[in-house]
């Protein structure tokens, strides 16, 4: 894949600095645009800016807010004509004040909770699309990868629980194959899926850490590559589906 300009959305730690970390030692003739929503205090950034200088521009965007998304994409806008890869990594769980939580029970449902959880896991991921979408479309292969989570499929639901994170992942999972559907339109290039990247060590899961086996729990970097490689492979015929680390599809 010849993927030169490459904007990862939620770079600052886990996955998404992992994706950075992995792109910007695998690639040396891409440039990539790193946001976070505090990019100035992530130390990992700070380290890749200090090994690779300019190939790595770093961008403040909030992606719970539309006007910080809207002002992303006038700064890549100013830097560069195309984007080759966009992968939206935000995702929310709970909160560090582990007010929010994933609720085991109806009782534990709150209409704030889900609509934070709305805010980052399914209207931001699809205003990054909406915002962004016209850089990848240039008649050349480019991929939207928005990172989702299998949790998110309603066929899948066998335990119950985790109504906010489970509800906010399908209704991204539908808004991006919706948006696959109408890109496909505008070019037969443009490869718009979401991509599950397994149990991850990182922040998000560490609290539920101890329900997974050692085998099946990924380092960052592993889960990286292999996410890297799903898209890779991807074909414009996947568009629009839901895919696994290893390359599976996961059903709706
Ligand atoms: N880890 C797993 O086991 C696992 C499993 C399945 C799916 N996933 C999915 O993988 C993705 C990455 O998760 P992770 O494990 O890397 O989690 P993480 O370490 O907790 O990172 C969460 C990411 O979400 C971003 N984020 C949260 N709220 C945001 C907001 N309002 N605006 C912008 N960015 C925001 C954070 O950016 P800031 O630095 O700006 O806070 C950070 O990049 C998520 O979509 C998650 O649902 C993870």
């Amino acid at each position: 894949m010849s993927a030169d300009n490459i904007l990862i959305q939620g770079g600052a730690r886990g996955l998404g600095l992992a994706l950075v970390e992995r792109l910007l030692s695998d690639r040396p003739e891409a440039c990539l645009f790193a946001s976070a929503r505090a990019p100035e205090q992530s130390e990992g950034l700070q380290r890749m800016h200090k090994r690779h200088g300019d190939r790595l521009q770093t961008l403040t965007l909030d992606i719970a807010d539309a006007n910080s998304i809207r002002a992303a994409r006038e700064t890549v806008g100013r830097a560069c004509d195309r984007l080759d890869l966009m992968i939206t990594c935000a995702g929310l769980l709970h909160d560090a004040e582990r007010d929010l939580w994933p609720e085991k029970r109806l009782a534990d449902i709150e209409a704030d909770h889900l609509a934070r959880s709305f805010a980052v896991n399914a209207t931001g991921p699809i205003l990054m699309i909406r915002h962004f979408h016209d850089l990848l479309i240039h008649g050349e292969r480019a991929v939207i990868a928005t990172l989702s989570a299998r949790v998110g499929s309603i066929s899948d639901n066998g335990l119950g629980g985790w109504y906010a994170y489970r509800a906010s992942k399908a209704a991204q999972n539908q808004l991006t194959r919706t948006a696959a559907i109408e890109l496909r339109r505008r070019s037969a290039e443009l490869i718009c899926v979401g991509l599950h990247p397994g149990t991850v060590d990182t922040a998000l899961s560490e609290p539920f850490q101890q329900r997974v086996p050692e085998a099946q729990l990924q380092r960052p970097d592993q889960a990286a590559t292999h996410l890297l490689k799903v898209i890779a492979n991807l074909t414009p015929d996947d568009s629009g589906r839901l895919f696994d680390w290893a390359g599976q599809p996961i059903n709706p």
